[in-house]
């Protein structure tokens, strides 16, 4: 059995240790707002928060998030990053297809937490592992900053 609170309650299930984190989250727990992109790491569709970390939940194991603190973007919005990210994102319509977007959120989210106000360099280096297909890379910086402001 592993242990770990996801969105602040405390939840429990009997996988095995070295199930992926996103499998636990989306097959066991039903939770969908995480997306599977690529599984190997390299998109971030899959990006959660650890501890309030960004972490890619595809290539974590579950024993790696026993008693850990985790978030999705079910709750991000009730933190005041993921607050102002979601607010500025739909006030500036980043979406397209969408399918990127809760990896984006939840690393912006991330950002904005760790570094109040991302310079471009910033934005660009705290973003560089979340690939969008539709191309909405101007809106995600531009919605940044204004959820930094
Ligand atoms: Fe995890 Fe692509 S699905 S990084």
């Amino acid at each position: 059995m592993i242990n770990f609170k996801l969105n602040g309650k405390d939840t429990s299930v009997d996988v095995a240790d070295d199930m992926p984190v996103l499998w636990v989250i989306r097959d066991v727990l039903g939770m969908t707002g995480t997306k599977f992109g690529c599984g190997v790491g390299l998109c971030g569709a899959c990006t959660i928060h650890v501890d309030g970390e960004p972490l890619r939940s595809c290539i974590a194991q579950a024993a790696d998030i026993a008693g850990a603190n985790i978030t999705t973007i079910e709750a991000i919005g009730e933190t005041p990053s993921g607050q102002a990210v979601q607010e500025a994102w739909l006030h500036l319509e980043v979406v397209q297809c969408g399918y990127c977007q809760s990896g984006q959120i939840m690393s912006a989210a991330a950002l904005i937490a760790a570094v109040p106000e991302p310079s471009d360099t910033d934005i660009d280096e705290g973003m560089s592992g979340n690939i969008c297909r539709c191309g909405t890379y101007v809106r995600v910086r531009e919605a940044i900053k204004e959820a930094a402001k």
